[in-house]
């Protein structure tokens, strides 16, 4: 039986807040054919990649990031909200609509020459992911990929990483 990944995506008009349309993954999550349809398809991506190693920033990045890793057999790292993680780390601002945000990772976290698989649940206008890959080229590490559950193609994230290779596995138009 074949998934159709788009049955598992719920979209919430007006979340949260006028005009911008929530695509909910806690239905693909939920499900467990989904789920391994989903995840096996980035572990696919992330192997012709030649990824060595996940990286994902929280809090919905670490959902799929894991699995995907795990299934690969590589190792996970974090991309955390800042003053989360207690050993020395490298940190990375960003520009969301409204005002900023923050991610931090381990310093050691990546080594030079590590081939890196930046995995998300959704891209939208690109800033987080924009930044993860920043934390991940100033340790050294090379962004072979970029996967994703769902792309918001209007929003254009797509020009902001215009550099790298990107995998989504769902289009949708508008917010
Ligand atoms: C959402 C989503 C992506 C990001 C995409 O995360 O999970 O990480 O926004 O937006 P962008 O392409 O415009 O940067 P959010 O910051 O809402 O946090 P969460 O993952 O902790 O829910
Ligand atoms: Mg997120």
């Amino acid at each position: 039986m074949t998934v159709d990944l788009r049955d598992y995506i719920e979209s919430i008009p007006d979340f949260p807040g006028p005009g911008v349309t929530f695509r909910d993954i806690t239905p693909l999550l939920g499900d467990s054919e989904a789920l391994k349809t989903a995840t096996n398809a980035l572990v696919d991506y992330a192997r012709r990649q030649g990824a060595t190693v996940i990286v994902a920033p929280e809090s919905r990045g670490f959902l799929l990031g894991t699995p995907i890793a795990l299934e690969l057999g590589v190792g996970f790292v974090p991309a955390r909200k800042p003053g989360k993680l207690p050993r020395k780390t490298v940190s990375e601002s960003y520009t969301l609509e409204y005002g900023s945000a923050t991610l931090e990772m381990n310093a050691d976290a990546i080594k030079p020459g590590d081939k890196v698989l930046v995995v998300d649940d959704l891209l939208a206008t690109g800033g987080t992911i924009a930044a993860t890959n920043k934390l991940v080229e100033r340790l050294g590490g090379e962004v072979v990929g970029l996967g994703f559950l769902i792309e918001l193609t209007e929003l254009q994230g797509r020009e902001v990483l215009k550099d790298y290779d990107i995998y989504a596995l769902m289009e949708y138009e508008g917010e």
